[in-house]
């Protein structure tokens, strides 16, 4: 079983194609959340969760535990000012939860990720918050598939 969180606004987008093409790749079952529809709530540093092992929300339970119960997670998202879109970084600072409590495990997570520049800086920076964020989460294994400089491509029609 895979998870995937699809966190661009572009349905028909460049991290939507690299999407495509790795689901294209697999026999594997997999489930897709969008982050956007998601919208989780963002992470209000409250310390709920460090005293009570989950969130004073619970709009993402559904979403880590299918995490929890995957082998393997895909990331696909562009990159927004140097790092993720922020529905995206909302999952992920919502994630405090297993910072709190870490999760052993071997899973493995495939960031595929586009970008309208070279991507030189912000995607080792990505690439930084995924692993320490997913670390948490028994993540031991990482790959990263790149698009970068979508900014010179014709892009594709929106949305
Ligand atoms: C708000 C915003 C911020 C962006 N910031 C960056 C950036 O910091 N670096 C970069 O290389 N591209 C940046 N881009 C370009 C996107 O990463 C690029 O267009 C990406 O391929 C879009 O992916 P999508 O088609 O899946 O939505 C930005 C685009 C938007 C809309």
């Amino acid at each position: 079983m895979i998870t995937v969180i699809m966190a661009s606004p572009r349905k028909n987008g460049f991290s939507s194609g690299l999407l495509t093409d790795f689901l294209n790749k697999t026999n594997e079952p997999y489930k897709i959340y969008n982050a956007y529809e998601l919208s989780a709530a963002p992470c209000i540093g409250c310390g709920y969760c460090k005293e009570n092992g989950n969130c004073v929300n619970r709009d993402l339970d559904e979403l880590f535990d299918s995490i929890l119960a995957s082998q393997r997670l895909v990331i696909a998202t562009p990159i927004y000012n140097f790092t993720v879109p922020s529905p995206l970084k909302a999952i992920f600072d919502r994630a405090q939860v297993f910072y709190e409590h870490p999760v052993q495990g071997n899973r493995k997570l495939h960031l595929l990720v586009s970008c309208g520049r070279s991507g030189e800086v912000s995607i080792p920076f990505t690439e930084k918050i995924v692993k320490t964020v997913f670390d948490n989460l028994g993540f031991s294994e990482y790959s990263t598939e790149i698009q970068n400089y979508t900014d010179d491509t014709e892009a594709k029609l929106c949305p």
